[in-house]
């Protein structure tokens, strides 16, 4: 009998990531130092995608799940222009007041400009703030919504404690995002096609899978893991959601060196040819994870 083999798997980091690439730089974490043709794209696939049927279905999805009653009060960090803030209050269950809090003073303008075209000031507020440092008291909110923020953020760990000083005891934490292993475009090549995947998720995501660090990271902060919902967000045969993925993000992925810009140009024309022809192939999995401080 042989010997026994011994496998020696590299172990992951047990907290939160930092970025591999230093020279990828996610544009939502640095969104204050991108130019103003990058400002205007961002702006317009955060309001398209805040309208998409996929993102609305799943917004709703944990939506269902919060209480909030006339004197009760939310806030979303990292707002960006404020479609999800605006989601929740044109909802007829949802009677409390929403602020909504980014670090970009020209989302928070263009969030504020928005609420005043829906009609809903009296029941909205944004200000320009750092999720890590939040400009609020404790025990203020509560409901806390990161809504595709923590994949984004510096240092998640400081964001989630923020998250619990800002939290009523009993108050609840919404964090949605994506798991970014996960994300997936059909391509001629597939293994090309992972490797173009992995780095268009480096180019766009500071942490590509702080979801699955969550459970982690909540426990650290004193929040409960109270329940989680998971939905594969797929688009196949035609692509929207992923193409405006694709078309905003893939121009990051050869500025980062993550790839030649040949190959990042090869690999769009055919996500382009493949959405055009109906022989598109595109996936990620989603996840709302709800968690609660200690009452
Ligand atoms: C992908 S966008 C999501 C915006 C909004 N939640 C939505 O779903 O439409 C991420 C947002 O997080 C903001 N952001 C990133 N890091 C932040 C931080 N440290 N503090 C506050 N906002 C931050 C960015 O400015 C950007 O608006």
């Amino acid at each position: 009998m042989g010997r026994p083999m011994t496998v020696s798997i590299a172990t992951e980091p047990k907290k939160a990531e930092q970025r591999t690439s230093p020279a990828a730089r996610d544009p939502h974490r640095f969104v204050n130092e991108l130019d103003d043709a990058m400002i205007e794209r961002l702006i317009a696939r955060l309001e398209s995608r805040g309208k998409d049927e996929v993102f609305t279905r799943l917004f709703a999805r944990y939506a269902d799940k919060l209480s909030l009653p006339k004197g009760s009060e939310a806030l979303e960090i990292g707002s960006g222009t404020g479609v999800v803030t605006r989601g929740l209050a044109q909802r007829a269950d949802v009677r409390g007041r929403l602020t909504g809090v980014d670090q970009s003073p020209i989302f928070v303008e263009k969030a504020r400009g928005f609420a005043a075209a829906e009609g809903v000031t009296d029941q909205v507020a944004f200000e320009v703030g750092d999720a890590h440092a939040l400009p609020f008291d404790d025990r203020q909110f509560d409901v806390v919504i990161a809504h595709t923020l923590i994949s984004h953020v510096t240092d998640p760990a400081a964001v989630l404690a923020e998250a619990y000083r800002v939290l009523k005891p009993g108050g609840t934490l919404v964090v949605f995002d994506g798991d970014y292993a996960s994300l997936t475009y059909g391509y001629t090549d597939s293994e090309s096609g992972r490797a173009m995947d992995w780095a268009l998720a480096r180019a766009t995501f500071n942490n590509p899978v702080v979801m699955r660090q969550l459970p982690d990271l909540l426990a650290d902060a004193g929040l409960t893991l109270s329940e989680t919902l998971a939905d594969a967000v797929s688009e196949i045969g035609q692509g929207s959601f992923f193409r405006s993925m694709a078309e905003t993000y893939a121009p990051l992925i050869a500025k980062g060196g993550l790839s030649r810009q040949e190959d990042v140009d090869a690999w769009l024309s055919y996500q382009r040819e493949a959405m055009d022809s109906g022989r598109f192939f595109g996936a990620c999995t989603y996840y709302s994870i709800i968690a609660r401080r200690p009452g």
